[in-house]
């Protein structure tokens, strides 16, 4: 009965995109237990939770309380399970999340529950009840960092169970922006709205948030007493100039209370405390004052002398009238009992003011069962089934029906208990990911396929897959699990032969029922036993079987074969140029005079050489890049050398044809790429104000990192690059890009002399760990992969000394500062418009992080940063479907007149296999 509301954000997307008043983006309201969708009198669209199929639907009736949503609330069961609703967000945005419960004697025991409310894995609060007819309510800040959140009730300790209201508020700008946020939640715990002028709160439409500002003149325990003799209420009508979003509600700010008599004192409970608290006072001036009054106060908490320090003088920082001025603590520590007071400076006329206040509490966020991501991807291969939709974590507060954990504060899951789950398929690899797994029950389905490799699982015990379909044989690496005592697999379709390993003393192993799985024959009559046995089907079968492995085995030993061959190892290179079959095409230098029409036309230069264009007699175009240093290596090392990189093919990278060494000139040549560098399309003359669109950009660096990929995991050993960089990164006449000089630096370093400490590669890209330690790893390619990536995102030069204000001097200096405090529009190219997807731009700009982290270890690999390049791809396409009409047309055309900048006027092309003049040689910073 625990269903995600998938359908609920499908109808709100609806709602938000198909509405012409859309006044309420960002919103879910949820109305609990209710029946139908409705508006209420405040404008906000409630919507039933009728699909969440899970607990019961209880109408109450509470004087005073006519809101149709508290008329209404769903409860659950008491047992050990947890119930969770799980709410569609946007990633990396922050959300006010807001729970009610009203009880109303729903269950006519008026006995008031008390039960556990969890964000994902993360205890949020104990739900106590403590009067039939009011309502309890919590409140979350969240910075979103998954595409939903789960909000789960569990463990009742008394009674049910139950909601009445969950409310999801989308935040637009960064006022709870904490340097926490990635490791806490606020909990909310005042929010108050002084000298207000009646006693309701003040909310939506008020605030476009619909944060909820209470009265300071509402009457309940332990709220805001011990006022000060000589506390006044003051209002004006004068709108109040907030000055950004998310600052409390004008409404709010027109009021205030003043200590005439030189202090303001308050008493309150804190909900949750005593802990850390990220705490904000907002005031504005409100009242006249003649030119010889000031207005100026102290805060004073017992026990906190540090904190009287500060004087608050809100005209001095909200200078003139009617502004706001918000100074506030981001890590305080408070009391349950918070007293605090305002005192007036002895220099001061006029007494304290305070117009408003907010109190919320760090709560540190769970991060759950370290096995979530393995079993979502067994859960998304039987996304249909009920047990799937349990929501939230695996494990925490309480784990699923069909699982067990272990104690640990991650906890791991130990059991899997999915017998007779009428569940079709493979065994989910995912499942052999769980590394605390103990026991597993798939017995009793349809499962088909074969066995999957345990061998991550150590711990395992128990495998139970019998009463299933599976085929193939029995793996005998089952035998090297060195806990299991038991295995059931009877009752399948395995083959082959039981491995000997398996039928040793101490293990419960029921393999019967698998028609063609055989014990292991030691002795040939054996096995003509069996065979004669068996019916002719049979035996023909067998025969195939036997015949598919042999061509198997036989298939795979020719494929590494081949494997050795096409990859170019370091034994390869005592391979020499008198082999003409692999030697790469030695050009002759009047071959290459010819194609070139002498040197005629440069298109680039750089830290190697210069580049020119050419021309082959059949009329195949070719860069020829004449080395500018001539202390290479000998020529037949250097032949060597270029044999080997021109072995190497791939779509992705840059084809060397051939070379030539003649005269003291060495000289390679390349296949001609017509759309030159990505970097002149980034922010190269080439751009003219326009540039390639978002999802061209993601392309080039999928293309990119397909190639690096390949030098890093296809090539044996593996060839770093170690001059990456957008300059090296080519555009052919379809605008797919491919690297260019690998291999290069090493042609160049290792040649000259076994100096192999010598730094190459370019500032701004380098890899500060191989610069420091001289320990070149593919992790140094991936570091420069993080540069271009972070260019790509903002169309800026790795390096500048304008561009980056004057704390930075190189982009990724610059990025990380804006991204890490949640401001990526701060460095997103401007040329790029509108015309992107936020999300997929954060997938890009986290990952970008992760590669220009300053120790390689925790760099990811390049498959890694690959696979969320094409992640940001598919969300890229998604959206890019919801902006049709508007924004299509515009990438269109930039994407043709890119196209149309290389396909003839190759004199425009200045920099073709261009190579920096910041090269650093040893001189990197
Ligand atoms: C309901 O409101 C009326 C009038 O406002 C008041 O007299 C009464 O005490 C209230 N009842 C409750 C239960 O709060
Ligand atoms: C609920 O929580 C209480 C206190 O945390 C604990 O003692 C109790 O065992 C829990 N009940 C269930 C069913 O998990
Ligand atoms: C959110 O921010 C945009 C500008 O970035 C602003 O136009 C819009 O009104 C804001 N929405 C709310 C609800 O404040
Ligand atoms: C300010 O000046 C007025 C007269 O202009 C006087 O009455 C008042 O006492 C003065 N206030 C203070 C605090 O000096
Ligand atoms: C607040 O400060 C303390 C001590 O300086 C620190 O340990 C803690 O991590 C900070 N942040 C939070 C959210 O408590
Ligand atoms: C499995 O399928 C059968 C027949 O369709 C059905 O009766 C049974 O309830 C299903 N079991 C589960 C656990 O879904
Ligand atoms: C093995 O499984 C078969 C089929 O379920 C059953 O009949 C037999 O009793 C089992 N043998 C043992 C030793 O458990």
């Amino acid at each position: 009965m625990e269903t995600t509301f998938l359908f609920l954000s499908s109808l709100f997307l609806l709602f938000s995109f198909s509405s012409p008043q859309i006044i309420q983006a960002g919103f879910i309201s949820l109305d609990c237990g209710g029946t139908e969708s409705f508006t209420d009198e405040i404008g906000l669209q409630w919507t039933t939770d009728a699909k969440f199929n899970y607990g019961e639907i209880s109408t109450i009736s509470v004087a005073n309380e006519t809101r149709k949503q508290y008329t209404t609330l769903r409860h659950f069961p008491a047992d050990s399970r947890k119930y969770c609703y799980t709410l569609d967000v946007v990633s990396r945005t922050r959300y006010l999340l807001r729970a009610t419960f009203l009880y109303g004697n729903f269950d006519k025991n008026n006995v008031y529950p008390k039960f556990d409310i969890s964000v994902g894995a993360t205890h949020w609060s104990t739900i106590v009840i403590s009067d039939a007819n009011s309502i309890e309510m919590r409140e979350l800040i969240f910075l979103a960092s998954s595409p939903t959140v789960s909000v789960c009730l569990s463990n009742a300790t008394t009674g049910q169970p139950f909601i009445s209201t969950l409310e999801l508020r989308q935040f637009n700008g960064s006022i709870y922006f904490t340097q926490y946020e990635q490791q806490f939640y606020l909990s909310v715990s005042a929010r108050i709205n002084f000298g207000a002028e009646s006693d309701a709160p003040i909310r939506y439409p008020d605030d476009p948030f619909d944060r909820i500002w209470e009265s300071d003149s509402v009457k309940k325990a332990n709220y805001l007493v011990d006022v000060a003799a000589g506390t006044e209420k003051i209002s004006t009508k004068v709108p109040i100039d907030v000055n950004r979003y998310e600052a409390p509600p004008v409404k709010v700010m027109q009021t205030a209370v003043v200590g005439t008599s030189g202090s303001l004192t308050y008493r309150l409970n804190l909900d949750g405390f005593p802990g850390t608290a990220w705490a904000v006072t907002y005031f504005a001036e409100i009242e006249d004052l003649a030119p010889n009054e000031s207005r100026k106060f102290r805060l004073v908490l017992p026990g906190q002398p540090d904190i009287s320090k500060a004087v608050v003088n809100i005209v001095e920082n909200a200078p003139g009238k009617y502004r706001l001025y918000e100074p506030g603590f981001t890590n305080l520590s408070l009391p349950f009992v918070l007293s605090f007071k305002f005192g007036k400076t002895s220099d001061s006329s006029k007494g304290p003011l305070l117009n408003a206040m907010e109190i919320n509490k760090y709560l540190e966020k769970n991060d759950g069962s370290p096995d979530a991501a393995a079993i979502s991807g067994v859960l998304s291969r039987f996304s249909s089934a009920d047990w799937t939709q349990e929501g939230g974590d695996p494990c925490l507060p309480v784990p699923w029906s069909w699982v067990r954990c272990s104690s640990d504060p991650q906890p791991r899951i130990i059991s899997i208990l999915l017998s007779s789950k009428n569940l079709t398929g493979n065994i989910p690899s995912d499942i052999t990911k769980l590394v605390g797994l103990v026991e597993l029950w798939l017995d009793g389905n349809y499962l088909t396929g074969p066995l999957p490799d345990f061998t991550g699982c150590m711990d395992l015990k128990i495998i139970h897959l019998e009463n299933n379909q599976l085929t193939g044989t029995l793996p005998a690496s089952l035998a090297n699990l060195p806990n299991l005592r038991e295995l059931y697999v009877q009752n399948n379709v395995l083959s082959g032969v039981v491995p000997q390993d398996l039928l040793s003393n101490g293990l419960v192993f029921n393999y019967s029922g698998n028609y063609n799985l055989h014990r292991g024959s030691r002795t040939m009559s054996h096995m003509y036993i069996v065979i004669g046995s068996a019916v002719g089907a049979s035996v023909l079968l067998l025969a195939t079987v036997i015949s598919c492995l042999v061509m198997r085995k036989g298939k795979r030993r020719n494929y590494e074969k081949e494997h050795i061959v096409s990859v170019p190892t370091q034994r390869l290179a005592s391979w020499t140029s008198d082999d003409p079959a692999e030697a790469a095409h030695c050009f002759s230098l009047a071959e290459i005079e010819s194609a070139t029409n002498n040197f005629e036309k440069r298109i680039g230069s750089g830290g190697f050489g210069i580049v020119y264009y050419g021309k082959l007699k059949e009329g195949k175009e070719i860069a020829v890049k004449v080395l500018r240093n001539n202390s290479y290596q000998g020529k037949r090392e250097f032949s060597n050398e270029v044999t080997l990189l021109s072995r190497i093919h791939h779509r992705n990278l840059v084809q060397l044809l051939g070379y030539c060494r003649e005269e003291e000139n060495s000289i390679l040549v390349y296949e001609f790429m017509h759309n030159g560098t990505l970097k002149e399309h980034l922010y190269g003359p080439l751009t003219h104000g326009r540039s390639i669109n978002w999802i061209k950009r993601l392309q080039i660096a999928e293309d990119a990192a397909k190639g690096i990929e390949y030098l890093h995991t296809g090539c044996v050993p593996v060839v770093i690059h170690r001059d990456l960089k957008s300059s090296n990164i080519l555009l052919d006449t379809h605008m797919r890009a491919k690297v260019s000089d690998f291999g290069l630096s090493k042609l160049a370093v290792d040649g000259v002399s076994h100096v192999s400490s010598i730094v190459r590669g370019t500032v701004g890209y380098l890899d500060p760990e191989y610069y420091i330690s001289q320990q070149l790893t593919d992790k140094s390619d991936v570091y420069s992969f993080g540069v271009i990536l972070l260019e790509l995102i903002s169309g800026q030069e790795a390096i500048s000394n304008e561009n980056f204000g004057i704390h930075c001097r190189n982009i990724v200096q610059w990025a990380k500062l804006h991204i890490e405090s949640g401001d990526i529009q701060g460095i997103i190219d401007p040329l790029l418009g509108n015309n992107y997807d936020l999300q997929s731009m954060w997938k890009i700009a986290e990952k970008a992080l992760m590669c220009v982290q300053p120790h390689g270890d925790m760099r990811p690999s390049i498959s890694e940063v690959l696979k969320e390049i094409q992640d940001a791809i598919s969300i890229e396409r998604e959206a890019e479907t919801f902006r049709k009409g508007n924004s299509d047309e515009v990438s269109r055309n930039s994407f043709h007149s890119s196209m149309n900048l290389g396909s003839m006027d190759i004199g425009r092309v200045e920099s073709f296999l261009s190579i920096d003049q910041s090269i650093a040689q040893p001189t990197a910073r």
